[in-house]
């Protein structure tokens, strides 16, 4: 009976926050619309490639995670949706790098063909060129975030910090050196928790350095709570290229293997890998304790995300 019960409020649970999880993927799809030039804006072409990359599709997870921790701290999106923005496209401009022939070679993304087989290797390198600068352009001028000149500096901080070669630029650097070799799961998380970890941890941290009296403690817990999540989100991507359906996904599945990556299931096994996330998502529940019921909105996008099948 009581299982019965359980298994009905976690379904319950899961659609309400599908819904949510919707409603913030159309809101960031206007809000990046919006602050992106437009294709008419000389270069054209420039331009029109970086539309491409940032509209109609991705799971939106980062400014997911901005949003749930700004409602966790009583913030609203609208207060943090520049910096919900400028997060996301990093990301896409990883995503577009770490697609091009000379990274992983990749062909689908977000179900359509890659930056580089839309349009060409160059204009792929210049999109990244042109996408992070405007997500620092945001932190530091976009009319919307009513952040102070000091939380606008810390933002940047933040950003800076975990996109570059301390971040995920350096963990994108592991992870093509240690492409083909054999290294203990040490080693693989270290590069998990910089080339996807680090971004995962800012979107959190970014939320937060908007409400500048949080007490220390929270603080700790938010971190905590994003260094679990941002490790288990990479394992769980490396599971669903072994295990998930290319057309669920929208980019191609066995890549990993094929490319000699080693990934948590290459080094330790699938079950192990999967028990690791499972380990992860609990950890990260925990560290939410000391919220209580203010952070369900973390607790479900955390369990949303480490029970995804895309
Ligand atoms: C893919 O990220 C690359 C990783 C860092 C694991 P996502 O799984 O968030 O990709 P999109 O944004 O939904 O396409
Ligand atoms: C990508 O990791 C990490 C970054 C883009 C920083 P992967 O190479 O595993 O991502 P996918 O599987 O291509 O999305
Ligand atoms: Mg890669
Ligand atoms: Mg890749
Ligand atoms: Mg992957």
């Amino acid at each position: 009976m009581n299982d019965v019960a359980d298994v009905r409020v976690a379904q319950r649970e899961t659609d309400a926050f599908r819904a949510q999880l919707e409603a913030w993927q159309a809101r960031m799809e206007q809000a990046l619309a919006q602050r992106l030039p437009d294709s008419a804006t000389v270069p054209g072409r420039l331009h029109d490639a970086m539309r491409y990359s940032v509209l109609g599709g991705g799971k939106r997870v980062r400014p997911a995670l901005v949003f749930a921790t700004a409602r966790t701290l009583g913030l609203t999106e609208d207060e943090v949706e520049a910096a919900a923005c400028a997060i996301e496209l990093v990301h896409v401009y990883s995503l577009v790098h770490d697609d091009l022939p000379a990274m992983d070679n990749d062909d689908l993304r977000r179900g359509r063909p890659t930056c580089h087989k839309a349009y060409d290797e160059a204009t792929a390198i210049l999109v990244g060129d042109g996408l992070q600068p405007l997500a620092f352009e945001l932190l530091a001028v976009d009319p919307a975030l009513p952040a102070s000149p000091e939380i606008r500096l810390r933002l940047i901080a933040l950003l800076a910090e975990a996109s570059g070669s301390l971040g995920m630029a350096g963990g994108q650097a592991i992870d093509l050196e240690v492409q083909g070799k054999r290294l203990d799961i040490a080693a693989v998380q270290d590069m998990h928790s910089r080339k996807t970890g680090a971004l995962i941890r800012a979107a959190v941290a970014m939320a937060a350095a908007c409400v500048p009296t949080l007490e220390p403690r929270l603080h700790a817990g938010l971190r905590s709570f994003a260094a679990a999540i941002g490790l288990a989100f990479q394992i769980q991507d490396d599971l669903l290229d072994v295990l998930g359906d290319s057309s669920t996904l929208g980019k191609a599945t066995g890549a990993d293997r094929e490319r000699a990556k080693p990934t948590y299931p290459a080094v330790l096994g699938i079950p192990a890998s999967q028990a690791q996330v499972s380990r992860l998502h609990a950890e990260a529940l925990d560290a939410l304790e000391p919220f209580g019921r203010r952070a369900e909105p973390l607790r479900l996008l955390a369990n949303w995300l480490l029970s995804r099948r895309y």
